[in-house]
C-alpha cells in the first residue's frame, strides 16, 4: 500500500501517464486535524517542482483570500484529487481519478474536516458525483458521503478564475467568508500569535 497514515503516498505507479511526467508526488500540507480541507485539481509545473499543492499564481490568490479572512496557509489542509502532474496540465482522466480516489478518501477519513472546499469544477464534481455549475453554485453547500461517513462540501470558483475573469474575485472572497464561517475559523491566524 502506498499510503500508510491516510495522508502521505509514496511510490505510486497507478497511472503510467501521469508517472511519466510528474517529478514527484505532490500530497496534502496542512493540519492532520484542520477544521477546513481544501481539494484542488491536480498539481501544475509549480507544485510539481515545489512538491506542495498550490504554490503557485493560484496558490497566491488562495493565500490572499485566505489572510483576507485572518487565515494563514498553515490553519488549512491543502489537497488535490490527482497527487501527479498531469501532462501538459490537461485535465485528468477519469481513470486516474478513480486511480487517485482511495487516496483522497483516506486524507478525508483521517483529517474529518468540518468543511471540505472544492476549488473549481473538476474536485466538485468528482467529490460529489454530479455535474455542478461552478460559478452559479459557489458557496453552496452538498454531501459527500464516504465508507458511510458524511462529509459536508462547500463549492467554490477555481483561484485562478478571479484571474481570468476578475468578476469571479468576490464570489471567491464570499466563498472563503462562507466556508471560515461555516467551519468556527478565521480571525486568528496562526501569524497573529507573533
Ligand atoms: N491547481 C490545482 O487544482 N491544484 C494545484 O495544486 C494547483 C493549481
Amino acid at each position: 500500500m502506498a499510503c500508510m497514515d491516510g495522508l502521505t503516498v509514496a511510490g505510486c505507479e497507478r497511472c503510467p501517464a501521469l508517472v511519466a511526467s510528474r517529478s514527484r508526488i505532490v500530497n496534502g500540507v496542512g493540519p492532520a486535524d484542520a477544521a477546513l480541507l481544501f481539494v484542488g485539481e491536480a498539481p501544475g509545473a509549480n507544485e510539481d517542482r515545489e512538491g506542495e499543492p498550490f504554490v503557485g499564481r493560484s496558490g497566491d490568490v488562495l493565500d490572499d483570500g485566505l489572510r483576507e479572512i485572518g487565515l494563514a496557509r498553515a490553519d488549512v489542509r491543502i489537497t488535490n484529487c490527482v497527487r501527479c502532474r498531469p501532462p501538459e496540465n490537461r485535465d485528468p482522466h477519469v481513470e486516474e481519478l478513480a486511480n487517485c480516489r482511495g487516496y483522497l478518501e483516506a486524507e478525508l477519513r483521517r483529517v474529518d474536516p468540518e468543511l471540505v472546499v472544492t476549488l473549481g469544477k473538476v474536485p466538485a464534481e468528482h467529490l460529489l458525483g454530479r455535474d455542478v455549475a461552478v460559478t452559479s453554485e459557489a458557496g453552496d453547500v452538498d454531501d459527500c458521503t464516504v465508507d458511510g461517513e458524511t462529509y459536508r462540501v462547500m463549492l467554490s470558483v477555481h483561484p485562478a478564475a478571479t484571474l481570468y475573469d476578475p468578476s469571479q474575485k468576490e464570489t471567491f472572497a464570499d466563498t472563503l467568508r462562507a466556508a471560515a464561517e461555516y467551519a468556527g475559523e478565521g480571525g486568528q491566524s496562526t501569524l497573529g500569535s507573533f
